[in-house]
C-alpha cells in the first residue's frame, strides 16, 4: 500500500513541567533531564473520539478520497470511556465511513501492528484502500499521584490513508509477553458468582526494564528489518521512533550511527501519546513538508506487552 494522506488531532490544554510542580513531588528540571519532555497536550473537556474523528476526517481531506472509496478501517486505541462498541465503530459513526472496521490493542507499536495488517488484507486482494486512526488518552490510565508515570504522557489521534501501492517494503513485529512490566486493571461489573478480589489499579511500569527493552528491541528490529528488505540505514532518510522518552531516542541514535537530523523528535511538547505517537510525528512532518516522494521513512515503536514493532515505508 502507500500513504497518500495523514492527519492529527491534539487536546487543546497544554500542561507544562512546572504546573505539574504544583501538586507533585517533581521539578521541571526532573522531567526534562530524564525525558526530554517540557510540556503535553492533555484532554479536558474534549472527547478522545471526536479528536480521533479530526484526524480521520483531515487524513481524507488530504488524500482526495471520499469516505465510501476506504475498504477497511483499523483503529489502535488502548483505553476509552467505551468497553463496547470499539472505538472505530464510534469514530465511523462520526465521520461517515462504513465498511469494514476493527480496534486493535497493542499499545504504542499498534500503528505498526495496523500498518502489518492493513498489509497483509491489501496482499490477500482483500482490500485496495485503508484508514488507520491511532487513538488515545494515556493521561487517563496513569494515577495523577504517582509522579513516575503520569508526567510522561500526552493525549492525542494521528491517521493515515492507505491506497494501493508498492510502498511498504515491510515490517517486522516482536513481542516478549510480560503484563508485569506494564500494566493498567479495572473492576468489572460484579456477579454473583464472583468470589475473587477485584480491584481497580492505575497504570503501573518498570520504567528501567522498558527502557531497556525499548532500546534492545527498537535497534534490533529496525537492524533485521533493514536487512531483510536489503535497505542499508545510509539510505534510510527518516527514523520515527516512538516519543516516549529523549534518552532512548537519543541512545537508538547512538546505536544506529545516523545523523540526529534523521531522528524528527516531538516529545518536548507532546509527551508519550502511546501509539498516536508516530503517526501524528508523521504528520507534522508531513505538513510541514519535510517529505519528498521516494524517501525512505522507518518506524519503530514499543510498549506494553511487552511488543514492539518496526516498519519501512517508500513516500
Ligand atoms: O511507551 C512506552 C512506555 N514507557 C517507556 O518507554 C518508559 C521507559 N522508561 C523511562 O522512560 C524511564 O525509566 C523513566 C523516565 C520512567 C524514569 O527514569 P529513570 O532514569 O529510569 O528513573 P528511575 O525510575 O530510576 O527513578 C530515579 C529516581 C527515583 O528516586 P530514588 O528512588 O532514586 O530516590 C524516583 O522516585 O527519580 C524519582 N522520580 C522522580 N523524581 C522527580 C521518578 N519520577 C520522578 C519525577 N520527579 N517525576
Amino acid at each position: 500500500m502507500r500513504i497518500i494522506g495523514t492527519g492529527s488531532a491534539l487536546p487543546k490544554k497544554t500542561v507544562t513541567n512546572d504546573m505539574l510542580a504544583t501538586f507533585l513531588d517533581t521539578s521541571d528540571e526532573w522531567i526534562q533531564t530524564r525525558t526530554g519532555i517540557k510540556s503535553r497536550h492533555v484532554i479536558s473537556d474534549e472527547n478522545i473520539e471526536d479528536l480521533g474523528a479530526e484526524a480521520v476526517r483531515k487524513a481524507l481531506e488530504m488524500s482526495g478520497l471520499q469516505v465510501s472509496d476506504i475498504d477497511m478501517f483499523i483503529v489502535s486505541n488502548v483505553v476509552s470511556e467505551y468497553v463496547t462498541p470499539g472505538m472505530s465503530c464510534i469514530i465511523a459513526e462520526k465521520t461517515g465511513l462504513s465498511c469494514p472496521m476493527l480496534d486493535i490493542n497493542c499499545a504504542c507499536p499498534g500503528f505498526i501492528y495496523a500498518l502489518d495488517i492493513a498489509e497483509t488484507y491489501y496482499k490477500a486482494g482483500k482490500i485496495r484502500t485503508a484508514i488507520i486512526a491511532c487513538v488515545e488518552e494515556p493521561t487517563r490510565m496513569a494515577s495523577w499521584e504517582d509522579r513516575s508515570t503520569c508526567v510522561l504522557f500526552g493525549d492525542g489521534a494521528g491517521a493515515v490513508v492507505l491506497a494501493e501501492g508498492d510502498n511498504i517494503k515491510g515490517t517486522k513485529l516482536h513481542s516478549e509477553p510480560s503484563p508485569d512490566k506494564l500494566w493498567q486493571r479495572r473492576t468489572l461489573v460484579d456477579t454473583p458468582y464472583i468470589t475473587k478480589a477485584e480491584f481497580d489499579v492505575p497504570l503501573q511500569m518498570k520504567g528501567r526494564e522498558v527502557f531497556k527493552f525499548a532500546v534492545t528491541e527498537c535497534t534490533r528490529g529496525v537492524d533485521e528489518l533493514l536487512k531483510d528488505t536489503g535497505i542499508p540505514k545510509e539510505k534510510v532518510d527518516w527514523f520515527m521512533v516512538h516519543q516516549a522518552n529523549r534518552r532512548i531516542i537519543d541512545a537508538i541514535i547512538s546505536y544506529m550511527g545516523q545523523p540526529a537530523a534523521k531522528f524528527p523528535v516531538n516529545i518536548t511538547d507532546h509527551g508519550n501519546s502511546s501509539s498516536a505517537s508516530c503517526p501524528i510525528l508523521l504528520d507534522e512532518c508531513n505538513r510541514k513538508g519535510m517529505f519528498k516522494e521516494g524517501d525512505t521513512i522507518v518506524f519503530s515503536s514499543f510498549g506494553a506487552g511487552l511488543l514492539s514493532g518496526a516498519a519501512v515505508v517508500e513516500w
